[in-house]
């Protein structure tokens, strides 16, 4: 039996695999994907069940600490979250440097980035407890960060969180309570936020997660990996999708346009793609897709707006999709981002807070992701190799002489 944890440690190994398809970068127990079977795990918990029985901080105690709470453990873990809910007041000038029409994903990168420089006991990555306190002050202040982002760039007042809510009902609650009028938080729609964050709560090594870990393994602070994390997940074919693809079925408009773009996503000279179709892992559906569908056919249901013409766009261009031969054959479903969006939209969301949604719930599982590597003895700095392919050695050539 070859020991090929032996080999590498030993250097023997050396291997070219652009964009990691098949190259495992650490061991974790966090969440586990069977891409072929369609099956999501968290800390062997599968995600339906979680999505129905569970709800997001119970989730976020499993993922931070590998086992489901008693009831006495999960109520301690939420005092001690929502004790972290506000920003530092001097934060406020942060996101006030912004141009008043920052994208919320630029405000995010650079407010939790500078969050290292409001909470320096958090920095001491060495000390467990400071990983464990910026770990829930993470959780916490998220929501918060993502409700002033959206706040400021729509040019409204800061709205502080409200600790007697929970984690979905606060967060909403910031992005749309005005002062001076009377905010209601809909049950339903806090309930479909909180399965939103549930099913975006981790997905193993993920580009941003990777991103993390990545800029961790140097004894980054956290603070500093988890913006890293955020700048990642903004690329459209990553946490982008889901406002890239709210925005494709908008453009498609009406379900007689649909060939026409089912044409131009197989046409190889044209860079469009289906937006919110395909996954590096998934060959099969997306688990979390099918908890999502149900989740919109709900909320619309609820809301009386179940007529809503994108959801029409969707469920047609799902259903062509499903049966076309190019999507067949190369295993194209829909991923997570193909329902998340008019679920959001329908909430009163615009798109430009989509991917923020979706960093706030990825939150939880950066940092466990990094809370782990951390912890691990055995961890080194994340230093790729390369296949280097340009000139071999050249003689320089003065400048007059070129
Ligand atoms: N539309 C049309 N064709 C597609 C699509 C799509 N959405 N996705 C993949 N393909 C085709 C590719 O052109 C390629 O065809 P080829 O074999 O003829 O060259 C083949 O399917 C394989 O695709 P790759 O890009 O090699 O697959 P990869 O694993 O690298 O990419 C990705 C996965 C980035 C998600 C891709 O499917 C994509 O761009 N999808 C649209 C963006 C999206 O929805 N991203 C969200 C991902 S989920 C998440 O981040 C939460």
């Amino acid at each position: 039996v070859i020991d090929i944890r032996k080999l590498y440690a030993e250097g023997d190994v050396f291997t070219y695999d652009p964009g990691f398809t098949s190259t495992a970068s650490c061991e974790s127990t966090i969440t586990y994907i069977d891409g072929d079977e369609g099956v999501l795990l968290y800390r062997g918990y599968s995600i339906d069940d979680l999505a129905e029985k569970s709800h997001f901080l119970e989730v976020c105690y499993l993922l931070l600490y590998g086992d489901l709470p008693t009831a006495e453990q999960l109520e301690d873990f939420e005092v001690r979250v929502t004790r972290h809910t506000m920003l530092h007041e001097q934060m406020q000038y942060f996101f006030r440097g912004f141009r008043r029409d920052a994208h919320p994903m630029a405000i995010m990168v650079g407010v939790v980035g500078a969050m290292s420089a409001f909470y320096h006991d958090s920095t001491d990555i060495g000390d467990p407890w400071q990983r464990e306190v910026a770990a829930i002050r993470m959780i916490a202040k998220m929501p918060t960060i993502a409700a002033w982002a959206y706040k400021y760039s729509v040019g409204q007042p800061f709205v502080y969180p409200r600790n007697d809510l929970d984690y979905a009902s606060n967060f909403l609650r910031m992005c749309f309570a005005v002062p001076a009028e009377d905010y209601e938080v809909n049950p339903i729609l806090a309930r479909a936020m909180d399965r939103i964050m549930t099913l975006h709560a981790d997905h193993e090594q993920n580009a941003s997660t990777s991103t993390v870990r990545l800029a961790g393994s140097s004894g980054a602070n956290p603070f500093a990996c988890i913006s890293a994390g955020i700048a990642c997940l903004w690329g459209p074919a990553h946490g982008g999708a889901n406002q890239a693809c709210l925005e494709m079925l908008r453009e498609i408009g009406t379900v007689d346009r649909i060939p026409e773009f089912i044409r131009r996503a197989k046409d190889k000279d044209d860079p469009f793609r289906l937006m919110g179709f395909g996954h590096r892992v998934y060959k099969n559906f997306d688990p979390r897709a099918k908890v999502m569908k149900q989740s919109a056919d709900e909320v619309l249901g609820l809301l009386g707006i179940e007529n809503n013409e994108t959801l029409q766009v969707a469920k047609e261009l799902e259903r062509i999709a499903l049966e076309d031969e190019y999507f067949v054959s190369k295993k194209l479903y829909p991923n997570v981002d193909f329902y998340s969006g008019i679920i959001l939209e329908a909430m009163g969301f615009p798109t430009s807070m989509f991917t923020p949604i979706f960093a706030l719930s990825r939150t939880v599982g950066w940092i466990s992701q990094w809370k782990e590597m951390i912890a691990d003895p055995s961890q080194k700095i994340g230093r790729p190799r390369q296949l280097y392919v340009g000139p071999t050695r050249r003689g320089y050539v003065e400048v007059e002489n070129r």
